[in-house]
């Protein structure tokens, strides 16, 4: 999937204050890419994210996804869009304490479960595996590391075969070289599978896992390789 960003802004209201987040922001986002955005903390890399994941629409501008443009779509086509092409990983994991590893994978298709052409527990079981967390599936996330919950969070974003994954601060909450580990995951999700892989991090550290690296700084995304 292509994206295109046109001449996107961004901007909260406050009360009687208005603050611009992003100005007129141009960039593309190609097939397989591995698309790194930095930018210190508060510049606005969740805001990007939650645009480009359409969980948030932009105050000017547009973004289209394969020559379509989120916009125009309803509420529902949107929500079947993000299921059907976009995977999320975030901070702090986001599952679901209550349910098993293995739940927590099967969750974003459970409500398209009867339409499904393979059996969803053997598609969780199977990325559970790829994320290095074979046997694991019926564990619940209290009894996991930080690194192995976010693990599954993967798993969870591959599920329904996501043509980008979509990740903010994926290693925030660890250790650097489990943080790492986490990078090479995805890496290989790239490399191997073709996802597309938005990865924004305030760490500068991570920029040689891009592909392509932007920047944001002051309302703008800068291209920086
Ligand atoms: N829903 C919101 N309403 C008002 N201001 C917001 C909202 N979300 C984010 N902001 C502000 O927008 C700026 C960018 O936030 P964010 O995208 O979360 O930055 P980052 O992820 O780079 O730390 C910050 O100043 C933040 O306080
Ligand atoms: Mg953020």
């Amino acid at each position: 999937m292509q994206v295109i960003v046109e001449n996107v802004n961004k901007i909260y209201q406050i009360e009687t204050e208005a603050l611009i987040v992003l100005a007129e922001v141009n960039f593309k986002i190609e097939a397989g890419d591995f698309l790194v955005i930095t930018g210190p903390s508060g510049a606005g890399k969740t805001t990007i994210l939650n645009l480009l994941g359409t969980l948030d629409e932009p105050s000017g501008g547009r973004i289209l996804y394969d020559g379509v443009e989120a916009g125009s779509l309803s509420p529902n086509q949107i929500a079947d869009f993000r299921r059907e092409h976009i995977g999320f990983v975030f901070q702090f994991y986001n599952l679901i304490p209550q349910l098993s590893a293995q739940e927590n994978v099967m969750l974003p298709l459970l409500p398209t479960m009867k339409h499904l052409d393979f059996d969803l527990e053997e598609r969780a079981a199977a990325l559970l595996a790829q994320v290095g967390l074979d046997g694991k599936g019926n564990k619940y996330p209290y009894q996991l590391s930080g690194g192995e919950q976010q693990r599954v969070a993967i798993a969870r974003a591959l599920v329904n075969t996501p043509s980008m994954i979509l990740a903010d601060e994926p290693t925030g909450n660890l250790d650097a070289e489990i943080g790492e580990q986490i990078l090479h995951i995805l890496q290989d999700i790239n490399r191997e599978q073709g996802v597309t892989i938005v990865l924004v991090t305030h760490n500068e550290g991570f920029t040689h896992y891009g592909t392509r690296v932007l920047r944001i700084d002051k309302t703008k995304l800068n291209t920086v390789r």
